[in-house]
Order: C-alpha cells, then sequence, then structure tokens
C-alpha cells in the first residue's frame, strides 16, 4: 500500500496533509541563560515573532535565514527547535532533582529542554549510539549552559547491561520521520514499507532495553516523528501485551491534538484514546507521537 493510501486510513482529511506548508521556524527560549521577556527584547526589531500558544517557552518566528546568525543564538540564549518536538518534555511530569534518562538524545533538543526545566538540578543521562552526533549533542549541551547532564556513548537496545535505573525515560527513537513531510515534499515518493517495518523492529528493541532501565511504577515516554502506526501504535502495543506496561492518558493545552488510529493490520488498541497524534496540518508544525508507558 502507497504511503497516502495508508494515510487515507488513518485520517479523513489526507489531501489537507500533503498540501500544509510551514511558513514559520521556532524556537525555546533557554531560561538557564535569559528569561523570556528579556529575549523577547532583544529579538523584537530583528524578526516577526509569535507566541506559541501551548508552551511558553517557545515562539514562531518569520525567518530571514539569520536566526543561526544572531548574537543571542551564539550565547546560547535560544534553541531552534521544531515546535511539535518541544511536547514530549512537556508530558514527562519534570520535578527538581528527578534522575532521567534519555536514551537516543543527539542532538540535544530535548535533553536541552529538560535540563533547563529541571533548573540544572538532578541528573540526565543522555546517550546516543552515533559518534558524530554525540559531538552535536555535547556542543549543544555546553552551549545551553546545563550541568545536570551526563553524555555515554551506548546501543540503547544494551543499556540496560549498565545496570542503572531510572523513573523517567525519554524514548525519543528513530523512525521514518515522515512527519516531516510539511517541509519534505518528496516523503510520498521515498517512502518505503521495508524501512518502516526494519525501524519498527529497532524500535521494539529500544522499548524491551528502555523498559528494563525503568523503576518500579517508572514512566517511558515514547515519541516519533513518524505517522507510520507500525513505528507508533503497534511498538506501544508491543509494550502493553508483551511487556505488561499500561498507556497513561496525556494531554496538551491549546494545541490540536489527535488520538491514536484505533486499529491497524487486524490489531485493535484499546487505548488509542490515551495517546496523541500531532498532525502537520492541524497546527503547521512536523508530526509527532507521544506515548506515556509506566511500568508496575
Ligand atoms: C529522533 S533522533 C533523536 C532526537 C533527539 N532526541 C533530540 O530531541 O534532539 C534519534 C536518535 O537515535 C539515535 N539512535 C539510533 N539508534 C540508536 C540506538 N540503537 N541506541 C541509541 N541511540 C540510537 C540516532 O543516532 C539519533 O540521534
Amino acid at each position: 500500500m502507497e504511503f497516502i493510501e495508508r494515510i487515507k486510513k488513518m485520517i479523513p482529511d489526507a489531501e489537507a496533509l500533503l498540501e500544509v506548508n510551514q511558513e514559520w521556524k521556532s524556537i525555546r527560549v533557554n531560561t538557564l541563560k535569559i528569561d523570556r521577556d528579556s529575549l523577547l527584547k532583544r529579538l523584537e526589531g530583528k524578526f516577526e515573532i509569535k507566541e506559541m500558544p501551548w508552551y511558553e517557552n517557545g515562539f514562531f518566528i518569520k525567518d530571514e535565514d539569520n536566526i543561526a546568525k544572531t548574537e543571542e543564538y551564539y550565547l546560547g540564549y535560544y534553541y531552534i527547535q521544531e515546535a511539535s518536538s518541544m511536547l514530549p518534555p512537556l508530558v514527562m511530569d519534570l520535578q527538581q532533582k528527578d534522575f532521567v534518562f534519555d536514551l537516543c538524545a543527539a542532538p540535544g533538543s530535548k535533553t536541552t529542554q529538560i535540563a533547563m526545566m529541571l533548573e540544572n538540578t538532578g541528573l540526565i543521562i543522555a546517550n546516543d549510539v552515533k559518534l558524530k552526533r554525540i559531538r552535536a549533542l555535547t556542543h549543544n549541551i555546553q552551549k545551553s549552559g546545563a550541568t545536570n547532564c551526563i553524555v555515554t556513548n551506548y546501543d540503547a537496545r544494551l543499556f540496560y547491561k549498565t545496570g542503572l535505573k531510572a523513573e523517567k525515560i525519554l524514548l525519543d527513537v528513530p523512525c521514518t520521520a515522515s512527519g516531516k513531510i510539511i517541509k519534505k515534499k518528496d516523503i510520498p515518493e521515498k517512502w518505503s514499507y521495508g524501512r518502516v517495518k526494519s525501524l519498527a523492529g529497532l524500535q521494539k528493541k529500544l522499548v524491551e532495553s528502555a523498559y528494563k532501565c525503568l523503576e518500579r511504577n517508572g514512566i517511558i515516554i515514547y515519541s516519533t516523528c513518524s505517522l507510520e502506526p507500525e513505528e507508533n501504535e503497534e511498538v506501544i502495543n508491543f509494550a502493553v501485551e508483551k511487556l505488561g506496561m499500561e498507556v497513561e492518558k496525556i494531554n496538551l493545552k491549546n494545541i490540536k491534538i489527535r488520538r491514536g488510529v484505533k486499529e491497524w493490520n487486524d490489531k485493535k488498541f484499546e487505548w488509542w484514546n490515551k495517546v496523541i497524534r500531532i498532525w502537520p496540518q492541524d497546527n503547521k508544525t512536523e508530526g509527532f507521537f507521544i506515548c506515556k508507558l509506566r511500568k508496575f
């Protein structure tokens, strides 16, 4: 089945998905270095800026290609981050002094967001398997002024072998990234079912390892920027049926969300209305899938 035929099985407005374009870039204020109003004052006049309704530290910027060339950017006062990518840390119930694993962390958009949400308290283990991407991760952590991160370079499928356990794990897994269709118009042509299946296999192994690294009563926030049910609902179904995890309902305010697909490949997902799908055409952002899993 081709990309668009599959989308039509998921939503009634598949055409809108193909047509939507992104006009605004987005940034996240780095509150470890500056408060939002002071940054806003410095940027007003340089850019056209809009508040992000769902996150007080997010702003949309009409880009003049200079967004990564300002003094404020070099100083680490803001981080250029896709608007929907700011959402997973918002549903982690972060509390100061938390011990958090970010198992697929590079280049560190969410690691640095979590670090600032913890106000530099607690500890984040920011892990990634790819050495090249670890360089970007460490650079971004240093630039952000975060001092509560340790960077590790493991294959997260084997991370449980460290024997370390956390109560909160972010699992922002490698995926086909079909939610980036708002920017990459050739996604339908380049789409391949083989790639979806192969990444889905990896994602299930990553969830299983994260489960083993989780304290009892702890949570995994599983996220992708993919639209494919094999990489989203089917991975969650594996965590529920094979690992005995429970899906907890998440909500977000001031953003149009939709819930998960109810069934796919002859499997029914009873918890479909507890997970969140962000469709690009709804908020003019990249697509995202977010789910909270608890271990009992
Ligand atoms: C979607 S990106 C993560 C983006 C990151 N969380 C952020 O917000 O900036 C997925 C990451 O998973 C990493 N990755 C792929 N396979 C992995 C594995 N087996 N173990 C750990 N990391 C892996 C990739 O190198 C990539 O950096």
